[in-house]
């Protein structure tokens, strides 16, 4: 499909009408400010947003490209990091970058290991790094654009977790890293890190933990009294975790850490150039200008909420998602998949197609993400959440009855593609209709 021509205006367009034709386009998203919405956005209270906006508005030109031009965002950054480390258990010789989200952490880990496993066992050419099938995505875009090799286990069956056995059966002489999430995005469970920590240092390799969601709530879950599993620095063979600020963090979109054990690994990740007729250039992660907006309000969202802050988010966080849980279990159609170990799970049925549900819940207002193998509703509890449990559990139940009552009824269009998404046997043509769907997505219509 040819792209609609939208061109630069003559003239500009003056401000008034502007916003106004902005704000006209924004009625389509989705409605996140009533707590409509379960993932894609975090956000503490309205007063903390305001602040960051305050923050960012005040660094909106600066460019965190050069420390020494703007040595605010370097204090920043550095102490970002530094209240991470902390935060995960690491000690004076951790440490890390802010970044631009979990992807950007999570390609750069891939990298880091890359280069390492090139100069520690040059005799591996093609190098191996092993995943739960859970793992995020952008593991698997990371080994696209490194080149190493994604191997991915199958979790547990019934816990949902990383499969240890599994894990330890797959690694070879040219495993450079293992992989664990804390949790995982499809069932919020953690994995064992603990045991695959134990492999990783037997064999000698890196353990890279995905504490994108984690990072920034489950050490304040930990200290409200709930059960969390080892997942941090504190794991012997833990060698680096990715945690993200603009999730459980409360930052602005734009912002997270790469965090490592020992600083020898940083040099990895790093970019000089030092023959250029611009300059010596060096950069430590992979964009060149980054936002100084979203590095200051990382530094003010930490500093602002304090431990105390975010004790108390948590709280909140943790008691709407017992609620909500309850409400769903005494649903009997419906169950929650595996244990959660925090504000992240997932749903299902097995009396009807749960993408009816999530259709059924999306005429009523609700966003609500479907997964797959198997299909599932997701839900990412945020404080605003807790203001819409009530009306929340009304329209599950009675959405749930609407599906019951009119078992003929086909998915609405999202879900009949996210169904034959799902089910098609040929996962590479899927993969060929999911880029050229992309493709399309991002022409001007
Ligand atoms: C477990 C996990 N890891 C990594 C990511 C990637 O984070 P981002 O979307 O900020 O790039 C996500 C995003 O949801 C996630 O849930």
């Amino acid at each position: 499909m040819a792209r609609q021509k939208v061109i630069l205006p003559e003239e500009g367009i003056p401000r008034d009408k502007l916003l106004k034709i902005m704000k006209e386009a924004s009625k389509e998203d989705a409605n996140w400010k009533d707590g409509k919405t379960w993932g894609l956005v975090n956000r503490a209270s309205d007063e903390h947003t305001d602040l960051l906006k305050e923050v960012f508005t005040m660094f909106f030109s600066e460019n965190a490209l050069s420390p020494f031009v703007f040595p605010s965002l370097k204090k920043f950054e550095s102490e970002v990091v530094s209240m991470t480390i902390d935060l995960l258990g690491g000690n004076r010789r951790a440490c890390g970058s802010m970044t631009s989200g979990g992807t950007e952490s999570i390609l750069l880990a891939v990298k880091t290991y890359r280069d390492w496993a090139r100069e520690k066992f040059p005799e591996i050419i093609e190098p191996e790094m092993l995943l739960p099938g859970s793992a995020h995505p952008s593991f698997d875009k990371a080994a696209k654009y490194f080149d190493v090799k994604p191997i991915y286990v199958p979790i547990d069956d019934k816990s949902y977790r990383a499969d240890v056995k599994a894990m330890k059966d797959k690694i070879s002489e040219n495993t450079i890293l293992i992989v664990g999430s804390a949790p995982d995005y499809p069932r919020g469970v953690v994995d064992p890190i603990t045991e695959l920590g134990a492999l990783a240092k037997q064999s000698g390799i890196g353990m890279h933990v995905d504490a994108c969601l984690g990072g920034y709530m489950l050490p304040f879950v930990r200290k409200l009294g709930y059960k969390i599993p080892d997942f941090d620095f504190s794991v012997p063979g833990v060698t680096s975790i990715s945690a993200d600020i603009h999730k459980y963090g409360y930052g602005a979109k734009g912002s997270s850490t790469i965090l490592y054990r020992k600083d020898e690994l940083l040099k990895y990740q790093y970019c000089a150039t030092v023959d250029w007729s611009g300059g010596i250039y060096a950069s430590p992660a992979m964009q060149g200008s980054r936002s100084a907006g979203t590095i200051a309000a990382a530094w003010a969202a930490l500093n602002a909420l304090g431990e105390s802050g975010y004790l108390k988010l948590a709280k909140v966080v943790m008691d709407t998602t017992k609620r909500l849980i309850k409400g769903i279990e005494e649903i009997p159609e419906l169950y929650v998949l595996g244990k959660p170990d925090m504000s992240v799970y997932s749903f299902t049925s097995d009396k009807f197609h749960i993408y009816n549900i999530a259709d059924a819940m999306e005429r009523r207002g609700w966003h609500l993400d479907r997964l797959q193998f198997p299909p599932a509703i997701h839900m990412t509890v945020n404080p605003p959440n807790s203001k819409v449990i009530e009306p929340f559990l009304k329209d599950l139940n009675e959405s749930v009855e609407e599906v019951i009552n009119n078992p003929e009824k086909k998915a609405d269009r999202q879900s009949a593609l996210y169904e034959m998404i799902a089910t098609a046997p040929d996962r590479e043509s899927v993969k060929d209709f999911v880029l050229d769907f992309l493709k399309d997505l991002y022409k001007a219509k």
